[in-house]
């Protein structure tokens, strides 16, 4: 799903600090089709900056980045704003929910972005309704998203990143927020669409649980990865 061959990135630097600031400095790494991988490193290692490339947020950087098959530098906009809106997902540590609108309304937000065909209203809300099922929070449609807790809302973001089907999802910190049995539920939750839906996972974390659960571990050292076989690495999957 992901094949990354000597990834660099650097921010150019404004002002005072002007020059470059290396921070990833040639990152080599795979990710198959439906595995878990956790991407760790401490803090400022480039973490999210490594997701952002990896969520066509950001293709100012040099190297091959693959990801289902797409040189993702070589994309046009618009075929870069068809990746981000169908080919992944997104999930952020905040929510970004909107609470204005119904949680089914905040799971179907993807669909206004759509490139090609328009859903009906009621095909929307179906989809919609289904994710919140998936993700175990069927009791809270009709409901604004203002009233769930954060393990909930997490769900809820989740749902929202799966509207259309993404072969990837990816997470920046999706426990950073959440006490520890939010967290297990939520690292349950990862597994579970590992299992049922063959989702390729790529979830950067802070969370040991999150890497103790992962297929995969990559961790980011002075600005290259180091593999870590995860303990769950052995284990069969159908
Ligand atoms: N837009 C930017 N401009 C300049 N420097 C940046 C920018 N974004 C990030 N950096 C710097 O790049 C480095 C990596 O940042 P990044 O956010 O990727 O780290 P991280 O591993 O996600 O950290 P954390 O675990 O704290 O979230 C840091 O030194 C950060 O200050
Ligand atoms: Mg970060």
């Amino acid at each position: 799903m992901i094949r990354a061959r000597g990834i660099r990135k650097s921010y150019r630097l404004a002002g005072a600090r002007s020059g470059e600031l290396p921070v990833l400095r040639g990152v080599d790494f795979d990710v198959a089709d439906g595995e878990f991988a956790a991407v760790i490193g401490r803090s400022g290692s480039g973490k999210s900056t490594l997701l952002a490339l990896l969520g066509g947020l950001d293709s100012d950087y040099s190297g091959e980045l693959q990801v289902a098959g797409k040189e993702l530098r070589t994309l046009s906009d618009a075929e870069l704003s068809a990746y981000r809106n169908t080919t992944i997902g997104f999930v952020f540590q905040a929510f970004h929910l909107l609470d204005h609108l119904s949680c089914e309304d905040n799971v179907a937000l993807p669909a206004l972005f759509r490139v090609n065909g328009k859903e009906s209203k009621d095909a929307r809300l179906a989809r919609a309704r289904e994710l919140m099922e998936t993700v175990g929070i069927a009791d809270k449609i009709g409901t604004r998203p203002g009233t769930l807790s954060g393990g909930q809302k997490q769900r809820l973001a989740i749902a929202r990143a799966l509207y259309h089907k993404p072969q990837l999802l990816i997470c920046d910190e999706p426990t950073g927020n959440l006490d520890s049995a939010s967290a297990a539920a939520i690292i349950a939750l990862f597994r579970k669409l590992r299992d049922e839906s063959g989702v390729t996972l790529t979830i950067v974390t802070h969370d040991p649980t999150i890497a103790a659960a992962a297929d995969r571990v990559i961790e980011i050292k002075d600005g290259v990865v180091e593999l870590v076989p995860g303990p769950g690495a052995e284990e069969v999957r159908p």
